[in-house]
């Protein structure tokens, strides 16, 4: 009885900032336990690389499996795997071959601080250590298999690592991308692992993904466009990375195409549309309309 009162306060819900907050120190514990107290160059750079982020993924993750009846302690390990992975991606995209940046969330970046071959390792062991923690999910043999392979999809070349190769591809493209290209590179170097990441309930549930996987579609995309705008607009301290590198490096995204202000209504769109594919919800889902207006509200 205790147990069962204990899990409803818990299935209920609360608000974003508070959500938020619980679900990225869920993950990173989980990433730090994965670690398990390690010695050694590379598990002090894979450590590093995990916090200070926001924790949106794992916030996704977290939530989306509270809106399915499945408690926090259930879907952490997927949490702790999709920012693994997040951190992985952030850590190789960084380095001098990618993006060239030195800094991240305020700090130098792991190839800055180390160096390039523990930035390579270390991207390596995230995305490894990704899914040893993926697969620890609370779930069904069949959800948990879903998951691992649906992560797999969202990491690789259909999916993330597709979506970086178009990013540095279109940098020396002949002519610029147009909307449909850039919307393709968008969804997957961004939309995927935010869509893996919202799917997480109702894979571990065993229910339709359908609405959470639109939501996802269209808030990836906000996502990406309000990072964009924040290349140019932001303020360098607050966002913890160097601006104004995109237009320079020649990177394709919705403001060099359609400009700052209709790219900004496009991400006021995209927001809608995410919040309408929650529908079926109700107001149980206030949270993650919350989380869909933080994205293209935040400074950082
Ligand atoms: C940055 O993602 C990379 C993009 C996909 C634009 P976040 O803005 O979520 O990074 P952290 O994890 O909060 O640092
Ligand atoms: C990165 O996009 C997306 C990833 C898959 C890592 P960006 O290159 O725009 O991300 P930031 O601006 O460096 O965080
Ligand atoms: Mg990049
Ligand atoms: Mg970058
Ligand atoms: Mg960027």
């Amino acid at each position: 009885m205790g147990f069962e009162i204990s899990l409803q306060e818990e299935l209920e819900r609360k608000p974003f900032p508070e959500a938020l907050s619980q679900a990225a120190d869920l993950a990173i514990g989980q990433v730090l336990h994965g670690l398990g107290g390690l010695d050694g160059t590379v598990a002090d750079a894979m450590r590093y690389a995990v916090v200070g982020g926001k924790g949106l993924r794992a916030f996704l993750a977290i939530e989306s499996a509270r809106l399915h009846g499945i408690a926090g302690a259930q879907a952490a390990p997927a949490a702790g795997a999709i920012e693994a992975l997040h951190g992985y991606s952030l850590v190789h995209d960084d380095m001098p071959c990618m993006d060239d940046d030195a800094v991240r969330r305020g700090q130098p970046t792991v190839h800055a601080k180390w160096n390039e071959a523990i930035a390579v390792l270390a991207g390596d062991a995230l995305q490894s250590l990704a899914f040893e923690l993926v697969a620890r999910t609370g779930c069904s043999d069949a959800a948990r298999l879903a998951l691992v392979s649906g992560l797999a999809h969202a990491a690789g070349v259909r999916g993330m690592v597709g979506g970086q190769a178009m990013d540095i591809a279109a940098e020396t493209a002949a002519s610029p991308l147009d909307l449909a290209q850039i919307t393709e590179l968008q969804g997957s170097k961004t939309g995927a692992l935010i869509g893996w990441a919202a799917t997480v309930g109702p894979i571990m549930a065993g229910d339709d993904p359908a609405p959470l996987r639109r939501y996802a579609q269209n808030l990836g995309l906000a996502f990406q466009i309000a990072d964009d705008i924040l290349d140019i607009e932001g303020d360098a301290a607050t966002v913890g990375k160097a601006l104004g590198k995109d237009a320079d490096a020649g990177k394709a995204t919705f403001v060099s195409l359609l400009g700052l202000e209709p790219a900004k209504q496009q991400a006021h769109e995209l927001i809608r549309a995410a919040c309408d594919a929650l529908d079926v919800y109700g107001a149980d889902a206030d949270t993650l309309r919350d989380a869909a207006r933080f994205v293209i509200a935040r400074k950082s």
